[in-house]
């Protein structure tokens, strides 16, 4: 059994724009799956549609065979995930622990419980002590996306969904949230699945990418397979990826 299956998903929104259609794609248990489109191309709303955020017109969702529409066993299902939002998604007003602990509240714990699994969790993503008590403003967007990250695993998921993970970072720091996502995935051994626009992340994390195009899943390969995938779409951005990555290059000269 797959851990995560779409079946034939269609979503559209007022105003006729078909957005999804016909997504079918299977993620399997401790796979680190990464779903690659455009920009606007529908892969956040995927993500909304596999937690639950917003419903599908037609087509399924399921986790472990339990349906994302299943009422009675919905929050059986939302417990198999933890999303590290693009945005980081920290709350201003709390300290960066209190933010972790926040997370680890999810599960049935007491407070000293959860303040241990917070500190566990903020030293296994590199978070020193004295960072602890400060607030999101007060440290670097790389240590909010650690502490966010450190947020999400306290939960202890079975499914860890990242969206745009290094968006907003700069390439060095990206580098560093990239390689420390990869150990997390590996050290938890959950299944990972990451939408993403840019080529390099889900070559770094990919077991498998999926590419999104036109409301559906077009491909599913390695990323050494897009160059000669015989699929125009997949080598076009490919191709694409590789100038920019190039440009970049010539301008960081
Ligand atoms: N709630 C909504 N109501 C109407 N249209 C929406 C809604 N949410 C998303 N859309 C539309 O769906 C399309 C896909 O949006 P989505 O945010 O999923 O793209 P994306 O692939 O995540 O893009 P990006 O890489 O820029 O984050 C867009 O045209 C967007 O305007
Ligand atoms: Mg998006």
């Amino acid at each position: 059994m797959s851990k995560i299956v779409f079946e034939d998903v269609h979503k559209s929104f007022d105003g006729g724009l078909r957005v999804l259609n016909g997504v079918s794609l299977k993620v399997e248990k401790g796979e680190s799956h990464i779903i690659l489109g455009r920009s606007g191309c529908g892969k956040s709303v995927l993500l909304k549609c596999l937690t639950g955020i917003m419903p599908v017109d037609s087509g399924d969702i399921l986790a472990d065979d339990i349906s994302v529409g299943d009422k009675k066993r919905s929050k059986e299902y939302l417990q198999k995930f933890s999303i590290l939002f693009q945005g980081n998604a920290l709350f201003d007003s709390m300290t960066i622990i209190d933010n972790v602990v926040f997370g680890a509240s999810q599960k049935n714990k007491d407070k000293s419980e959860r303040r241990k699994i917070a500190e566990e969790k903020l030293l296994a993503v590199g978070l020193e002590k004295r960072v602890f008590d400060l607030y999101p403003a007060e440290i670097s967007g790389g240590m909010q996306k650690r502490a966010a990250l450190a947020r999400a695993i306290a939960v202890e998921p079975e499914i860890l969904l990242f969206d745009e993970p290094t968006s907003g970072l700069d390439p060095v720091t990206a580098g560093i949230i990239c390689n420390l996502l990869k150990e997390t995935i590996k050290s938890l051994g959950v299944t990972a699945l990451t939408i993403t626009h840019d080529l390099r992340v889900a070559e770094f994390l990919e077991d498998r990418i999926s590419l999104l195009n036109e409301g559906r899943i077009v491909w599913t390969g390695h990323a050494r397979d897009m160059e000669n995938s015989g699929n125009q779409f997949v080598e076009n951005f490919h191709r694409a990826s590789n100038v920019i990555t190039q440009r970049s290059a010539i301008t960081a000269e």
